[in-house]
């Protein structure tokens, strides 16, 4: 009875083997490839019977098992690790960006240099050296040029991995260099970080890289703890910047919550490695090395470079800088890097420092900078923002007097006053926000700031509805802010397109009571406008010229010009489609609008209420009567589909466009832009860090284009 049971084990023994293999691969095509083969139903299904077979199994159960991605037990602190090999810290060279980089190369030709000069002196003395130079370090010394590679320094945390027999054994912090703290069970519930080495791997192999939280996923996750605060959660806070967020991930004692929080990984260094006369690989350049993780399976950075003298390398530092803002997630400057293996075991270190690596920083893009005043303005949908008026301070590129407070929980959380001193951060094309105060640096009699009770603008009572963080003006179109900000977006670029109907006339059309709902900006005349500050007859003229050719539209830039809550060029574009007219759409009951794509029930009853309302309808008639038009049969668009049927996948950072301007200038021209590429993909749009869709596509032989390609394909 007993050999019974035992004979099924090595069967069952090799399905979870199988099992683990299957769902490791789909892991790795979902996370570091971003090109997801295995439905998610199917993933879930084999998983199910992974976690299964493990209950039953325990003895069976194996630390690559991705089972233990999904957090464990509470942990009541963290094991300290030591390093077998240094994590070391890195020089920071503060000059300029050319002279930062010929510093580099100077110092290391001077140290080789004087060292060539010493083996000559005292060859057999074994204090100096006991072997002569690498080739490569004559090389050097000889004048000839050193070859680098030129890297992002990423603003995460230094993580070592460690893997024996190819697997994921332990994930540790940097710490002081020498021992760090042991964070695996964190750490494996990051999808990117393989539990099981692809391909042949060393019998021990540490990887050493950054855990990093992309931009996207931080304003996601902080979004999210907002709500729970306004939910009345009273331990959710919201986080300063992407990597104290990772920071706060990567030391949950809860690897349940850990695993909620969306961390990401490159690799860009070894540490401990089976040695070649062990059987480990025998790398000659750190280039090979990227070349080798990447085989194994770890996501790397593509915006790396070879380089081969210091204006290459300042070139690097400055096309960075240009791009900064774009990228995906938060670098802090560049590091630079000596390429040769060899060379840089000639190099060593100074103190904790390698002669053969140094990081060039980048202006960072948190300040302090003092609170002036706050005010609250009020938005199209009538939404109080309050407002941080602040002493003008020089942040991630451009300098700021104003940011954003989010809602009154925020304020309350972080205690902004007026006269603060506060760290203000602008990262990207993200609003510059205020993320803390410096309590020991306030002034004496200082209050707390309260929202209003009536709106800064028209008066009306400011209600703030239950489970909702944001205070509402009750004033509709009563108010003027939201008739300006309302008038605002009926002309701007993407809804009408109506030219030269900016702030400061829409200022001067609604005060001056010349606009008081938005059918009245077709009945504008030359004198009317004439007669404004600032406007001569010709401006006066190019306004009405603008109105008339803004009346030759489309039916989804009508609806998005509407400024119905929760409607988006998109949900206004799927709206004209699925229903082809707007007295459809008009008519359209929320059962009817819930079948449009992505339309929710609140989107739906958002819709349906704005057309309820007789104000609106009266609105949208008068608007339709001043002739303005649409073509009815192409509802979808006036452009003609040109790509219509074909599908795009954007990836990378472009040079020029946002991901959803080169969405939507796609869309404008039928094309359809979809997420992940597979075998029905036509064309790849590649910018930088395109990394794994960009694989994915050379490995299906689809199409791979850059921005100004794309832009021809659409006939600009
Ligand atoms: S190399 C001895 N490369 O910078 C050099 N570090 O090193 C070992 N960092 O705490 C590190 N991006 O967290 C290296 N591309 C990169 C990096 C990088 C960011 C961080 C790392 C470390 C700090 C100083």
């Amino acid at each position: 009875m007993l050999a019974g049971t035992m004979s099924t084990d090595p069967e069952i023994e090799q399905r979870m083997a199988a099992l683990r293999q299957q769902l490791n691969q789909a892991a790795y095509q979902y996370y570091t490839l971003d090109a997801p083969e295995l439905p998610d139903a199917e993933y879930d299904r084999l998983f199910r019977e992974l976690q299964r077979l493990e209950r039953s199994h325990p003895e069976l159960r194996t630390s690559d098992s991705p089972t233990a991605r999904v957090g464990g037990r509470l942990l009541e602190g963290f094991a300290t690790v030591q390093h077998r090999v240094p994590m070391l810290s890195i020089r920071t060279e503060t000059d300029t960006t050319a002279e930062g980089a010929e510093n580099f190369e100077r110092h290391i030709r001077n140290y080789l240099a004087g060292e060539q000069r010493r083996h000559e002196l005292e060859p057999t003395d074994p204090r100096y050296r006991a072997q002569p130079l690498c080739a490569d370090a004559v090389r050097a010394v000889a004048g000839l040029p050193i070859a680098y590679v030129a890297e992002p320094k990423f603003d995460g945390l230094a993580m070592n991995l460690r893997y024996e027999g190819g697997v994921l054994v332990q994930a540790a912090t940097r710490g002081n260099g020498a021992e760090g703290e042991d964070v695996t069970q964190n750490i494996r519930t990051i999808g990117q970080i393989p539990l099981r080495l692809r391909g042949s791997a060393p019998p021990v192999l540490e990887v050493r890289g950054e855990v990093y939280m992309r931009r996207d996923d931080f304003e996601a996750l902080n979004e999210t703890q907002r709500a729970r605060m306004a939910a009345g959660d009273k331990v959710a806070k919201t986080f300063v910047n992407p990597r104290n967020a990772a920071a706060g991930a990567v030391r949950q004692l809860d690897p349940a919550v850990a695993a909620q929080r969306p961390l990401s990984f490159f690799a860009y260094e070894l540490g401990e490695i089976t040695p070649p006369d062990q059987g480990g690989p025998d790398f000659a350049c750190h280039w090979d090395v990227l070349q080798a993780l990447k085989g194994w399976g770890f996501p790397v950075s593509d915006l790396s470079r070879r380089a081969q003298a210091p204006a290459d390398l300042a070139a690097f530092h400055t096309d960075l800088a240009a791009r900064r803002d774009r990228l995906p997630f938060d670098i802090d400057g560049v590091v630079y890097k000596v390429d040769s293996i060899p060379l840089r075991r000639e190099l060593g270190f100074v103190t904790r420092e390698p002669r053969w690596a140094v990081a060039h920083k980048y202006p960072p893009q948190e300040q302090l900078t003092v609170v002036q005043a706050i005010d609250v303005q009020v938005g199209r949908t009538g939404k109080l923002t309050p407002v941080a008026k602040l002493a003008p301070v020089f942040v991630g590129g451009a300098t700021i007097t104003n940011a954003t407070l989010h809602n009154e929980l925020e304020i309350q959380r972080k205690d902004v006053r007026v006269g603060d001193t506060v760290v203000v951060r602008r990262a990207g094309d993200v609003i510059p926000e205020v993320v803390s105060v410096l309590p020991e640096r306030r002034p004496q009699a200082t209050v707390p700031f309260q929202m209003p009770a009536r709106c800064p603008v028209c008066g009306s009572a400011v209600i703030r509805e239950e489970g909702e963080a944001d205070h509402r003006c009750t004033g509709g179109l009563f108010c003027s802010a939201q008739r300006k900000q309302a008038l605002l977006h009926f002309a701007s670029r993407r809804a009408m397109d109506i030219e030269g109907l900016g702030d400061k006339l829409v200022d001067q059309l609604i005060d001056g009571g010349l606009v008081r709902v938005l059918p009245d900006v077709y009945r504008l005349t030359v004198g009317d406008l004439a007669a404004l500050d600032r406007m001569a007859e010709k401006s006066a003229q190019n306004l009405i010229d603008a109105l008339q050719k803004s009346k030759q539209t489309t039916l989804p830039r009508f609806l998005f010009a509407l400024g119905i809550r929760h409607v988006g060029e998109r949900t206004a574009r799927d709206l004209a489609v699925q229903l082809g007219s707007l007295e459809q759409i008009m008519a359209a009951d929320a059962e009817r609008l819930l079948q449009v794509p992505d339309v929710g029930p609140v989107v739906a009853e958002s819709i349906h209420a704005f057309f309820q309302e007789p104000h609106n309808r009266d609105v949208v008639a008068q608007l339709v009567a001043s002739a303005i038009h649409w073509p009815a049969a192409s509802a979808s668009t006036a452009a003609p589909q040109t790509l219509a049927g074909k599908t795009f996948v954007l990836t990378g950072a472009l040079p020029t466009l946002s991901r959803d301007q080169a969405r939507a200038l796609l869309e404008a021209v039928g094309a359809k832009v979809s997420e992940s590429v597979s075998r029905k993909t036509d064309y790849v749009v590649a910018g930088s860090e395109a990394g794994s869709k960009l694989a994915r596509a050379q490995a299906l032989g689809i199409a791979v284009i850059d921005e100004q390609a794309m832009r021809q394909l659409i006939g600009q």
